[in-house]
């Protein structure tokens, strides 16, 4: 029988790709790695690890393992391995590939919200500011929120990740650089501020689009709504609400004051499921579906 692994279980991403798998109807057996567990031959690994163990874990398990699936943002921008948001780009995987890369959190809410509407408009920048939760930034932070005097409680942080020489954020990079990999887009502008706040689950991402056509506001709420796992809402929608959904959600759209062609809206997501483990639960049934029958 086809072996699945998780690897780093005990982590926040680790607990829900273990709960999401146990959703997938396809016959496999499952098998679950902490820290310095020897990992066997497997045919799917799910490393759920931040970007030093899965760059020390990935050329250890190549010989063994025969698809990788990385939650870590290490090998995001490596050529050659596809960067995977099922409802977007699964034809990237091929039965050659043996690496992919699941996409940053952030940056999934806001492809989500791109691609229904790349079809009918040519898309040309995007702006956000996010609103990112505590556990985007897995057990330590959650463990740090909590803590008597954390500067995470009752506050926005506008520093996620490490500063670069250019002044953005690691954070703030992913956002640019991987939306042009997921969307094959490498013209495409997107900026963006990445901000951490007191929500203890769910992202959320204030975002401005624009087009070179004008935008039917109807068209483009039923486009999302017609999108596997997207929902647009009439009225507000927040992250108590989306967190421990699947869905994305958006609402408040609106036409810009001045420029039909750029519309203003709302994102919010569980970033444990849509912007992980769901994503990675996801890849995994398409790798079952396609190579393994
Ligand atoms: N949190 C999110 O919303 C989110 C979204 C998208 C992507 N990601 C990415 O997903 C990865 C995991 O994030 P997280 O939030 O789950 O972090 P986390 O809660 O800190 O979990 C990381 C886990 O990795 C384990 N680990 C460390 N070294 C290991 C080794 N050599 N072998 C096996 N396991 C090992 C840790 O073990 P111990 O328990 O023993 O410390 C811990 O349980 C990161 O790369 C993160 O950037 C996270």
């Amino acid at each position: 029988m086809t072996t699945v692994g998780i690897i780093g279980i005990n982590g926040k991403v680790g607990q829900n790709v273990l709960a999401q798998l146990k959703k997938v109807k396809t016959p496999f057996e499952l098998k679950t790695f902490g820290r310095n567990d020897e990992i066997p031959a497997l045919d799917i690994a799910v490393l759920c690890t931040d970007n030093p163990v899965s760059a020390a874990l990935v050329p250890q398990l190549k010989n063994r393992v025969k698809f990788m699936v990385d939650m870590s943002s290490e090998f995001r921008q490596t050529p050659g391995v596809p960067l995977v948001i099922p409802e977007i780009n699964p034809h990237t995987i091929t039965a050659h590939t043996q690496l992919i890369a699941s996409p940053n959190c952030t940056t999934t809410g806001l492809v989500m919200s791109l691609a229904p509407l790349a079809p009918f408009y040519h898309l040309t920048e995007a702006f956000f500011c996010s609103y990112q939760a505590i556990s985007g930034g897995g057990k330590k932070l959650l463990d740090d929120f909590h803590t008597p005097g954390s500067l995470y409680a009752n506050n926005c942080v506008p520093l996620i990740g490490s500063v670069q020489a250019n002044g953005h954020t690691s954070e703030e990079l992913k956002g640019l650089y991987e939306t042009r990999k997921i969307m094959g887009w490498p013209h495409f502008k997107v900026y963006c501020h990445t901000v951490r706040v007191a929500v203890e689950n769910a992202h959320s991402l204030g975002v401005t689009l624009k087009a070179q056509e004008n935008f039917d506001l109807d068209q483009v709420k039923k486009l999302w709504n017609a999108w596997p796992n997207l929902v647009y809402k009439e009225g507000i929608i927040t992250p108590k609400e989306a967190s421990g959904q699947e869905d994305t959600f958006i609402c408040r759209l609106r036409a810009d004051v001045e420029d039909p062609k750029i519309i203003h809206y709302f994102v919010t997501f569980d970033n444990l499921l849509k912007g992980a483990a769901m994503n990675g639960r996801q890849i995994v049934e398409y790798l079952l579906e396609h190579f393994f029958k």
